[in-house]
């Protein structure tokens, strides 16, 4: 038996020894956690660990336990959406969305550990996951909007 935290609720399970987090992921019906490849590499797949940017497709279930795990699903109460997702969305930084939530979660983490980046940061941070679509220019002019916002307050 594990334990863990998902999106701030506690769970307790047993599970297969090769099960991984993307695996129980998708039998939980959460869906923004994406598909790119069984290694791992377009980071579409991204959870938050304790904060850290994983990919859930190389985590087995056993290793989670004690964790706190959070997916983009925990950022929207209901149709209001946290303001990351709202930068991203005035930004333009949303083309097909494959890559959005991981996006959203890689901006996030670094926020949590350097709340003042630079572009530089940001786009080092951004690396694990990656965009067919956006050049990542706008997703990092979204991530610096909100992260200047913040220090307006
Ligand atoms: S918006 Fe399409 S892959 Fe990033």
């Amino acid at each position: 038996m594990i334990g863990f935290y998902l999106n701030g609720k506690p769970v307790f399970g047993e599970f297969n020894p090769g099960t991984t987090l993307f695996d129980y992921l998708r039998d939980q019906e959460i869906f923004s956690v994406k598909f790119g490849s069984e290694k791992g590499e377009t980071g579409a797949d991204s959870v938050l660990l304790d904060g850290k940017v994983m990919n859930s497709s190389l985590l087995l279930m056993h290793t989670i336990d004690g964790k706190v795990i959070e997916t983009i699903e925990s950022f929207s109460q209901g149709v209001d959406v946290h303001p990351l997702q709202e930068a991203f969305i005035e930004e333009g930084a949303v083309q097909c969305g494959y890559c959005t939530p991981s996006m959203i979660l890689a901006a996030e983490s670094l926020l949590r550990e350097n709340p003042t980046p630079n572009d530089d940061y940001v786009r080092e941070s951004l690396s694990g996951v990656y965009c067919r679509c956006t050049g990542f220019v706008k997703p990092i002019q979204a991530i610096m909007k909100y992260a200047t916002s913040r220090e307006d307050r």
